[in-house]
């Protein structure tokens, strides 16, 4: 057996690394204040109308043929509403008992990290660029729990079901899977650049650079629209 020094140190160097333990939750309204372009596309994407989705009488054919109940008001059942939410389960996130608008639907955060620990380094680093023209590291925003791979983030809740390829499934799971349908495959390639489901990309001024850079970054910026009412580092933080 473990010496319970062992024990105890091994426990806290688990929460210190997880990343869990810095994903701190707040709802999309401080993202939402400096990147309006985003935030505006986002709005009329899938993901932003997740909750609407679990209200009785939406979405009948689908739930008939998961066999879920279409008259039935989902939007405070445990067993759905995780995945429909940002940061179900993590430190500020969405809960059933106190639920903040900010954080119903599938938003920022669900896919870019809870951002309460480096959206100051976002204000931060714009300043910087714009006063004197340097760049920060991605790293610096990594370490505070941005993601810049999403794979993960998306699979928690589009492969989460049984038998399914990913590892890390648990209950509860999606009713919606390529047995009820094979239109619920979830390809990560072909789904991250779906129009309906992500926001439109924005041409960015380069003010983060290194590594970790998403895969599609430089593809995405290639074909990237011009920001409209954007607010460098001036938003609310
Ligand atoms: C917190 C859970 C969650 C995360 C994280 C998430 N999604 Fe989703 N996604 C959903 C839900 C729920 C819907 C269905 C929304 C609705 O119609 O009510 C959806 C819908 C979609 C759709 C539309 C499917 C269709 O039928 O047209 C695509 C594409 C998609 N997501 C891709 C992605 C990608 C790519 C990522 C990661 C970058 C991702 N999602 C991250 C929960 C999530
Ligand atoms: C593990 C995550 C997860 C859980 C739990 C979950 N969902 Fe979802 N839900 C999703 C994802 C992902 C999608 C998008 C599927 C797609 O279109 O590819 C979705 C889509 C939907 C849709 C739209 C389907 C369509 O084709 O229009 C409805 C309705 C829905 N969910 C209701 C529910 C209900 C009701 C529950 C609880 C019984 C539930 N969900 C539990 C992840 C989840
Ligand atoms: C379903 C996942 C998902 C959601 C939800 C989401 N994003 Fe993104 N976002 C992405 C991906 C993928 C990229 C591409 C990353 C890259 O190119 O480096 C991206 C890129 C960005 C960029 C970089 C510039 C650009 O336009 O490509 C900004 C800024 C951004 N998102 C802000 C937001 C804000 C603000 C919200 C909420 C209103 C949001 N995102 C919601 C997945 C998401
Ligand atoms: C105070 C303003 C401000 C806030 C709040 C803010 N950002 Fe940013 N963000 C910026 C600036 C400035 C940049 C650099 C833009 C550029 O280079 O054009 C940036 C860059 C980004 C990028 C691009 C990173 C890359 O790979 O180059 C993403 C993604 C992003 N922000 C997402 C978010 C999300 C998600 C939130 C909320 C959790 C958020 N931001 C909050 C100002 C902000």
């Amino acid at each position: 057996m473990k010496h319970p020094i062992v024990y105890i140190l091994s426990i806290l160097m688990a929460v210190l690394f997880s990343g869990a333990a810095i994903a701190d939750f707040e709802g999309r309204t401080k993202c939402s204040s400096c990147h309006k372009s985003q935030a505006k596309s986002w709005k009329d994407t899938a993901h932003a109308k997740a909750m609407e989705s679990l209200k009785p009488g939406a979405r009948k054919e689908a739930k008939v043929k998961a066999n879920l109940d279409p008259e039935k008001d989902y939007t405070q059942d445990k067993d759905c509403v995780g995945c429909h939410v940002d940061g179900w389960g993590k430190k500020g996130g969405y809960t059933v008992d106190a639920p903040k608008k900010p954080l119903a639907a599938v938003g920022c955060e669900s896919c870019h990290g809870g951002g309460k620990n480096y959206r100051g380094d976002h204000r931060k680093a714009g300043q910087t660029f714009e006063s004197k023209g340097t760049t920060t590291q991605r790293k610096v925003l990594a370490d505070k729990g941005q993601d810049f791979q999403f794979e993960e983030a998306c699979a928690g809740c589009h492969l989460n079901y049984e038998g399914s390829p990913w590892k890390g499934a648990k209950a509860p799971y999606t009713p919606f899977t390529p047995a009820v349908d094979p239109k619920y495959t979830f390809d990560f390639d072909k789904m991250v650049k779906d129009v309906k489901a992500m926001h439109e990309h924005y041409k960015l001024d380069g003010t983060f650079a290194g590594e970790p850079k998403f895969k599609y970054h430089d593809d995405f910026q290639a074909n990237a629209k011009e920001k409209t009412a954007d607010k460098k580092g001036k938003g609310k933080e």
